[in-house]
């Protein structure tokens, strides 16, 4: 998909003295006085932003903050604190404007503001065509750099893009489409994709996308037991969705049909409570009783994913294979989440138990890609093409 960088822009030289307009997702989790307890985010956004600096733009960034009432500003609310915390690492204090949608505010070349959360402004949710019409006055160049939020369609998400002078995709937003068609368009083979999580359901397409594509399709967690049960095993008391069986059938004869496999496991680790000090049994995959809870892949099944895991040319991570934060059923994704280090394979991994997984055991750099992008990271893998660059292509033409 072509469209328009904002490095070449800067190479250039276009954007010098302009006013740039970048959209970061600066979406980071709080607690409740509001300290921020995870900052890859913030992190991530700099280098599109100091990028804009080094080349003499007035530069104006703004994101969402959580899910706000439009036209109902709440302190809560505030992007103070990630302005706060965008400053201490960029050395540099930032300056926070607020109600800036009519451009009542100046910004400098070279100086760097924070437009207060965007979803403050009424008609950002519904992209309404007024608000995205003065949006694209404010600036020169619009830049798209949030990609946790390239899967919606908002008024500095997707309308602005349309009304902006020039827009173009940010450092992040390229690096996070180059690495996952790297992994997906053009991988190198074998690929190898782990999808797990509690249920069929939420991640059904993304398992039937992935089936016309992989060469193995690991699933862990609920996903798995769901498996199992089309598999003709026994789970016991486990979380599964029968009535989505045909569908895993499905699944599983696809991927036969092309030659490739999803490995069902040969052993689990049960419980029988779901509880941090529940008593842990390794059983093979066939003796699980009426009461058992399948908490884990057992040692077997992660030994002979963790080979195949180092065999493989690229590796898609979504989702952890076991209850990981309990240790007695942590192996399995401890496992697997080692595997992927020591491989040479181009990974990239992605969603919000994953990157916890990740670090946990401590493997960020031994990761090919961890992905700032939860829900818009699964469209991805869905096969959709996500608004962002849907918008920027039209652009680009
Ligand atoms: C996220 O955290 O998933 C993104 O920032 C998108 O947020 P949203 O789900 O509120 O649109
Ligand atoms: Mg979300």
């Amino acid at each position: 998909m072509k469209f328009l960088r904002f490095s070449d822009v800067c190479t250039s030289g276009f954007a010098r003295d302009k006013r740039v307009f970048i959209r970061a997702d600066l979406n980071v989790p709080q607690d409740e006085q509001g300290n921020i307890t995870e900052d890859t985010r913030i992190r991530a956004s700099i280098p599109a932003i100091q990028m804009a600096l080094d080349v003499g733009a007035a530069v104006m960034v703004t994101s969402h903050l959580g899910r706000p009432t439009e036209g109902e500003f709440k302190p809560e609310d505030s992007l103070a604190p990630v302005a706060a915390r965008m400053g201490q690492l960029m050395g540099r204090s930032i300056r926070v404007v607020a109600d800036w949608v009519d451009g009542d505010f100046s910004v400098a070349p070279g100086e760097l503001v924070m437009l207060e959360n965007c979803r403050l402004n009424v008609g950002e949710k519904k992209n309404k065509p007024e608000l995205a019409a003065k949006l694209g006055k404010l600036c020169d160049i619009f830049v798209h750099d949030a990609f946790g939020t390239a899967h919606r369609a908002e008024g500095t998400t997707y309308g602005i893009a349309e009304t902006a002078p020039i827009a173009c995709a940010g450092p992040l937003l390229a690096a996070e489409m180059d690495a996952i068609s790297k992994a997906l368009a053009n991988p190198k083979r074998p690929l190898v994709a782990i999808v797990a999580g509690s249920k069929v359901s939420t991640k059904l397409t993304i398992l039937q996308a992935l089936a016309k594509n992989v060469d193995g399709l690991i699933v862990g967690g609920g996903i798995a037991n769901t498996f199992m049960l089309a598999a003709g095993l026994k789970i016991g008391k486990s979380l599964a969705e029968p009535d989505l069986l045909g569908e895993a059938t499905a699944v599983i004869d696809a991927m036969k049909a092309r030659g490739a496999a999803v490995p069902i496991p040969t052993d689990v680790v049960c419980a029988k409570s779901f509880s941090p000090d529940a008593v842990a049994t390794v059983k093979a995959a066939t003796d699980v009783a009426d009461d058992d809870l399948i908490l884990d892949i057992g040692p077997e099944t992660a030994a002979t994913l963790a080979a195949q895991l180092k065999q493989a040319g690229t590796i898609v991570w979504n989702g952890p294979v076991g209850v990981f934060e309990f240790a007695a059923f942590e192996n399995g994704t401890k496992t697997i989440a080692q595997a992927i280090a020591e491989s040479s394979a181009f990974s990239i991994a992605g969603g919000g138990d994953t990157l916890a997984a990740i670090a946990k055991y401590g493997i960020e750099k031994d990761v090919g890609y961890i992905s700032t992008g939860g829900g818009a990271f699964l469209e991805v893998l869905e096969g959709k093409t996500l608004p962002a660059f849907e918008v920027l292509a039209r652009r680009a033409e």
